[in-house]
């Protein structure tokens, strides 16, 4: 079938079956431009070999949690993601300071040293974090991590995630970062949204989620590995869900405070 046709079933398909069709078009999901003046500390992990030139190769997110540390999901990382092992990708290149991905400005960074967490685990998604460390400071304002009894974390909250990734949950990416606001659901919530599925299985120690009731706001494709902020600190990296935004399947992230060993650890700051 050619493939124009293809996509056009496709969006027809998906605008059948979707529950509430207006979500398409606001939309990450649901969400709206966010200016990179104001969060500078939310980068691109992109690889033009892997993605093509199209949106700088970008294929997820990540954070500067340093002027040299960027904290991202393990999962970015994985053969599953890149087609090959990582250590494969020579032009694997962390995008600093780039609003529109189909524009310049901004830079391309080679990360100096790259931190996969080996106890990751592609199952449950627990341990979903990796540290890349840059070999010279940059003046970016990184964000810090809240620690693990930050007030932060308390359930209601109301969070900010960012990402270049899918808007509509039918492939469509975005060119400018775009921020959605969830809130940070009860641990009770999440557990029993994922007792344990081929998605994943929820965690409290090592997982945060965040959605609304109705869905319609949430991460997507593509916005994995990037930041969940509440109050100017991180929470959360995108990590996993079941589709996007759907009522019911909140969106799933790395706890940050359980980034801190790692960062201290691997990270270069
Ligand atoms: N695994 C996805 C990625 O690699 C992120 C999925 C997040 N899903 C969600 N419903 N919040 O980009």
């Amino acid at each position: 079938m050619c493939p124009s046709v293809h996509a056009a079933l496709g969006a027809l398909a998906l605008a059948l079956a979707l529950p509430t069709p207006a979500a398409a078009d606001e939309s990450v999901i649901g969400g709206k431009p966010a200016p990179l003046s104001h969060s500078p500390w939310a980068v691109a992990l992109a690889s033009h070999e892997r993605f093509g030139a199209q949106r700088s190769g970008q294929f997820c997110g990540g954070v500067l949690v340093g002027h040299s540390t960027v904290v991202t999901a393990a999962h970015c990382l994985s053969k599953e993601v890149l087609g090959v092992p990582w250590r494969q990708v020579r032009d694997l290149k962390i995008v600093v300071g780039r609003d529109n991905l189909a524009a310049g400005g901004g830079q391309e960074l080679k990360p100096a040293k790259i931190w996969v967490n080996p106890r990751y685990n592609s199952w449950t998604n627990d341990g979903d974090m990796a540290v890349l460390t840059l070999d010279k400071p940059l003046p970016n304002r990184p964000i810090p991590i809240a620690g693990r009894s930050d007030s932060a974390y308390r359930p209601g909250n109301a969070a900010t995630v960012y990402g270049w990734g899918d808007t509509t949950g039918g492939g469509s990416y975005a060119s400018h970062l775009r921020a959605a606001h969830v809130n940070v659901l009860p641990d009770a919530v999440c557990a029993r949204a994922y007792p344990g599925s081929a998605d994943g299985k929820y965690r409290a120690r090592s997982m945060l989620c965040a959605g609304e009731p109705t869905g319609g706001r949430d991460a997507c494709q593509g916005d994995s590995g990037g930041p969940l902020v509440v109050g100017g600190r991180l929470v959360g990296l995108v990590s996993w869900g079941t589709g996007c935004g759907q009522a019911g399947s909140p969106g799933v992230y790395t706890r940050a405070s359980a980034l801190l060993p790692a960062v201290a650890a691997h990270g270069a700051d």
